[in-house]
């Protein structure tokens, strides 16, 4: 089939990507001109394990093609998806003009009847909005071809984009009539070979579930993160903690880690937009506020401790900070929202100089971080440790797993061990030399 991608960023690009792996043809629209013309050139503009890959072959197969131009692209193909931002408005509202003015651009170019479908993440009754602008915007030109709208929200998480969106756990089409839903249908067939995994639904329940299962697993880590704080005090270990419920098949080992806090692009405009619209509707939202609460401290955990650890140690100002890890999670070199930023921000505000290392977001990192003096970009872990007081440990890149802890404390000033992960045994840094504080575990193992 022929398809159109509006909006060429982690999800448009992605499923573009790989829906021309499974032989469709698509033609993937951006209105930023420099990302197109990079990729016409071969180049990705973001970060995804095996992205490069499909793009490339499916480019030079002439299967996936680059462009921005919404009349050829409205033209020459037959079901378009809507894959732009729906950032954070205001009182926390889902920004939904990105998504209607595609909705409008589409509209000006159409000639025929299309599918329409929606990508993004956007709040209940959106569909409806998308379906008036597009009529609008026909009616302006003085034509009326007929259209269907179909919600069809996405699932791939940053940093396993690829594998996830080649091998969905499922696929939720919200249609209301039979001809989109068929297509849709058609067009995933080819990633459901193994086993059904399409869910067809109403559009007001598909646009829903997304919303529902970002906050589900943001309740799950911001509860764990809650049970490591009673733990650290309490004298339990929140990762034995963990395997215990884990192992509750109710329950299970996914998305149960405490940590620095989550970030991203999804997770706290996701839990805020719900929110925004159970509140324009009179309800309360005490988990959901709870959730979004817990995080925001969450992200300051590592910060108070790493000035608590140096409290007694002459104070923070003055002394070199060496962080690992910068991305939001492992695996991609997407900053948006990264726990990382508040953690740089406030040490330096206290007067720390910064060691930083992230093994491929170092770039974006970089350009966010370009009027803040004190920062020093490292080309390994252990540049960045080279003469620091202490290290924080903030993105679980696996590089990490496997460190010359003996060669990194030879290298270092300090003793100190932040591990905002919960990557390392307590007791083994403790036998290696430092003093290790990670999260949730109980004090009596931070000590050396
Ligand atoms: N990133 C994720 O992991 C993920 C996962 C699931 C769902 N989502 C949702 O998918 C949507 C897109 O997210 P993303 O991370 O891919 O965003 P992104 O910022 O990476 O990419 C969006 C792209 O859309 C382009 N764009 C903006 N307005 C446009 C227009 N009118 N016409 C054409 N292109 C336009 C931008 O230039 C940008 O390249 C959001 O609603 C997000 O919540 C994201």
């Amino acid at each position: 089939m022929r398809l159109l991608m509006v909006g060429t960023g982690y999800v448009g690009l992605v499923t573009g990507a790989c829906m021309a792996e499974m032989g469709h043809h698509v033609i993937c629209l951006d209105i930023d001109t420099r990302k197109i013309a990079e990729l016409n050139k071969g180049s990705i503009p973001i970060y995804e394990p095996g992205l490069e890959e499909i793009v490339k072959r499916n480019h030079e197969a002439g299967r996936l093609e680059f462009t921005t131009d919404y009349r050829r692209g409205v033209q020459e193909t037959e079901v378009i998806f809507i894959a732009v931002p729906t950032p954070e408005g205001d009182e926390g509202a889902c920004d939904l003009s990105y998504v209607l003015q595609a909705a409008r651009m589409i509209a000006q170019s159409m000639e025929g009847y299309r599918i329409i479908v929606n990508k993004s993440t956007v709040p209940v009754g959106t569909a409806e909005l998308v379906r008036q602008a597009v009529s609008d915007e026909l009616k302006k030109r003085d034509v009326d071809f007929s259209f269907d709208i179909v919600s069809n929200p996405e699932f791939l998480k940053e940093g396993s984009a690829v594998a996830d969106c080649m091998k969905p756990d499922r696929i939720i089409i919200g249609s209301d009539t039979e001809v989109a839903t068929e297509a849709l249908r058609a067009i995933y067939a080819a990633f459901t070979l193994n086993h059904d995994r399409i869910l067809i639904m109403d559009i007001p329940s598909a646009e829903m579930t997304k919303y529902a299962a970002n906050v589900m697993l943001a309740t799950r880590i911001s509860l764990m993160n809650e049970f490591a704080a009673i733990c650290e005090r309490v004298g339990a270990n929140i990762n034995q903690v963990r395997v215990g419920i884990g192992s509750d098949s109710r329950i299970g080992y996914q998305f149960l880690y405490a940590g620095a806090g989550y970030g991203g692009s999804c997770f706290p405009k996701d839990i805020r937009a719900l929110r925004r619209t159970a509140q324009t509707i009179g309800l309360v939202t005490p988990i959901m506020d709870a959730v979004d609460g817990v995080n925001e401290e969450q992200k300051k955990l590592l910060a108070a401790k790493i000035k608590s650890h140096f409290a007694s140690r002459g104070g923070i100002k003055g002394k070199t900070i060496g962080i690992w890890g910068l991305s939001f999670k492992p695996n991609t070199d997407d900053m948006r929202e990264a726990p990382s930023l508040q953690l740089i921000r406030e040490l330096l505000h206290e007067g720390a100089k910064l060691r930083l290392f992230d093994p491929v977001a170092q770039e974006n990192a970089r350009s966010l971080l370009q009027d803040e003096e004190g920062i020093h970009f490292c080309k390994d872990e252990y540049e960045a440790a080279e003469k620091a007081d202490a290290v924080a440990l903030v993105t679980e890149w696996k590089q990490f797993r496997f460190v010359d802890f003996r060669e990194i404390q030879r290298h270092m000033e300090g003793k100190a061990f932040f591990d905002g992960r919960n990557q390392y045994k307590p007791q083994e840094m403790r036998t290696k030399g430092f003093i290790y504080y990670g999260i949730g575990i109980p004090s009596s193992s931070e000590k050396p």
